[in-house]
């Protein structure tokens, strides 16, 4: 992005990416990635055009969830460095102009945090209200268990404390209590602590949970709101220009209002989006993707959505019907390895049985559709899976740099990785690293980059332009237009596995001419008639329409 006086919504004309440190680069041969690693590789992220890396967790956690739960908020997990070397990778982004933002565990904590520690074993201690405890297990009876395959309540009995305590997620994690003050200083204190570090903003996680009441699903209350607006109105104070990403796995209205009115948070992951695109390719029909984005706009000017096609977690489906859910697991995960709570634990490239056509198709509207973009590390390489490895292990395996040892990720003895490298014949490291790839302009890691780059000259009428769906009457079809003042680019995708043909009607841009964008291709003008195409399987073409009286190229 340019130099010059900086731009408070630059989150919007970027890509990001997501990254975990552990997964990235071991720099000191011990099977773990670090700060360091990351830091040798961040030539790579500015050559793959991102301008936003996404970190999850790295403060001091057991890991028993890979590092949502943390002990010690005011440190990083000795494994991935010191608090020098965040500095020094800090330091060495900014300098390539990349911005880092970073996960924000507000809702729970490890039970291994002293806070907790403190609160379970002395009832008189100030921490012990830092937490929410009851004497029963039938309180907040409306409030929904998340990881349905692992927990069966959202209370835990601590034999210590002689009493339950509530959780949203894994029963090592838990909730915080909001209603105390102290809490909700801490976790300012906690925001202060990093910006000040030098991050450029958060990643907050599981942002709908924070209060709980009585008679309600103690999701998005409006206590949890005022809070989150608090947080938003110290970070526009102190450190103006950062952002906050809210990860609200929530339905389109109920996401929406995480925006609040300018005032809550810049960003929110396009949860509704993300099964529906996948819904919509195995239908091979548009209408789930047209009627989610229909759902999930206007959103306030300053603000916009984080899209994404996979990330660390599950692909999840807890917001569609059952109908739905069912019709995603036949598609997606006949093994019953593939499936987690309610959701799928594949790869990208996985989860497409690895077609290349497909993979273009879905980056098209990742990059396309009204939002930021977010990759997931090692899905622009087509990395591979393991259902074999537990939890969400499958979808973090260390990222593949070389067909070396270990892919080029680690020196160690190889029984030292953290996780195993992915040596499935389909999908092995071999064949599927940074390196190989980059020698083969083919490859997808190649079109990725080029893609990023279109996008990037893209950027006026993609990151802010309008969008207006084509009716057309062939559904397997998705046309829209991105336009921007007198600046259109006409997206058409076939969402089949069949070549099919459409006739968009285009009558307002009579004598226009379309500019496939990707490769400069002019085509015929467009006339009175219906605009005539065919497109291949699962192919798709962006246009820029030239005006009758704009000069060639
Ligand atoms: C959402 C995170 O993305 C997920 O990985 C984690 O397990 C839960 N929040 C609990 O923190
Ligand atoms: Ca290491």
């Amino acid at each position: 992005m340019s130099a010059g006086a900086p731009d408070p919504l630059w989150y919007r004309k970027a890509i990001f990416y997501e990254v975990s440190v552990k997964s990235f680069f071991d720099s000191n041969a011990d099977g773990i990635g670090d700060f360091p690693g990351l830091t040798q590789k961040l030539e790579y992220l500015v050559d793959l055009g991102v301008n936003c890396l996404w970190l999850l967790p790295f403060y001091r956690s057991p890991l028993k969830d890979d590092g949502y739960d943390i002990a010690d908020y005011y440190n990083i997990n000795p494994d991935y460095g010191t608090l020098e070397d965040f500095q020094t990778f800090l330091h060495e982004a900014h300098r390539r102009g990349l911005k880092v933002i970073a996960d924000l565990v507000m809702n729970h904590v490890s039970d291994q945090c002293p806070w907790f520690q403190e609160a379970r074993v002395n009832p008189k201690s100030p921490k012990r209200d830092w937490f929410v405890w009851s004497d029963t297990d039938r309180k907040y009876s409306g409030t929904r268990v998340i990881f349905l395959d692992t927990e069966r309540s959202n209370w835990t009995w601590d034999p210590v404390a002689g009493q339950y305590f509530w959780h949203r997620f894994y029963g090592h994690q838990p909730d915080l209590n909001y209603d105390n003050p102290a809490v909700r200083e801490e976790m300012k204190n906690v925001v202060r602590f990093w910006l000040k570090v030098g991050l450029d903003g958060f990643r907050c996680d599981a942002v709908p949970y924070l209060f709980e009441r009585e008679g309600t699903s103690c999701e998005n209350l409006p206590e949890t709101h005022a809070f989150l607006k608090e947080i938003r109105a110290l970070v526009d104070r102190e450190f103006p220009g950062c952002v906050l990403l809210a990860e609200a796995n929530q339905w389109p209205s109920d996401v929406k209002a995480y925006f609040g009115q300018e005032d809550e948070f810049q960003m929110a992951f396009n949860f509704p989006l993300m099964p529906r695109i996948f819904m919509a390719l195995r239908k091979e029909d548009r209408t789930a993707v047209v009627d989610i984005i229909q759902q999930t706009l206007p959103i306030p000017k300053s603000c916009a959505w984080g899209i994404f096609l996979r990330n660390h977690d599950e692909l999840t489906l807890e917001m569609v019907t059952d109908e739905e859910r069912d019709f995603m697991y036949h598609e997606y995960a006949r093994h019953p390895k593939m499936r987690l709570n309610l959701g799928i634990r594949r790869r990208l490239a996985p989860l497409v049985d690895d077609d290349r056509a497909t993979l273009e198709m879905l980056h098209g509207l990742l990059f396309s559709l009204p939002g930021v973009p977010i990759l997931y590390y090692g899905d622009e390489l087509g990395m591979g899976d393991n259902i074999y490895l537990g939890d969400r292990n499958g979808v973090r395996t260390p990222m593949q740099w070389s067909p070396d040892r270990n892919a080029g990720f680690s020196r160690a003895d190889t029984e030292l990785l953290y996780n195993p490298v992915i040596v499935n014949p389909n999908f092995h490291y071999e064949a599927r690293n940074v390196e190989a790839e980059m020698r083969l302009p083919t490859s997808l890691l190649r079109w990725v980059r080029y893609l990023i780059q279109v996008r990037h000259e893209l950027d006026p009428i993609l990151g802010e332009g309008e969008i207006r769906f084509l009716d057309l009457p062939n559904r397997k079809v998705l046309a829209y237009l991105r336009s921007r003042g007198s600046e259109h680019l006409l997206c058409v995708y076939n969402l089949s596995k069949s070549p099919t043909a459409a006739e968009i009607s285009l009558p307002e841009f009579n004598g226009w001419t379309p500019v496939e964008a990707l490769s400069g291709t002019p085509f015929p003008k467009i006339g009175e008639l219906p605009y005539f195409f065919t497109l291949g399987p699962h192919a798709f073409f962006w246009f820029r329409l030239q005006g009758p009286h704009e000069p060639a190229g």
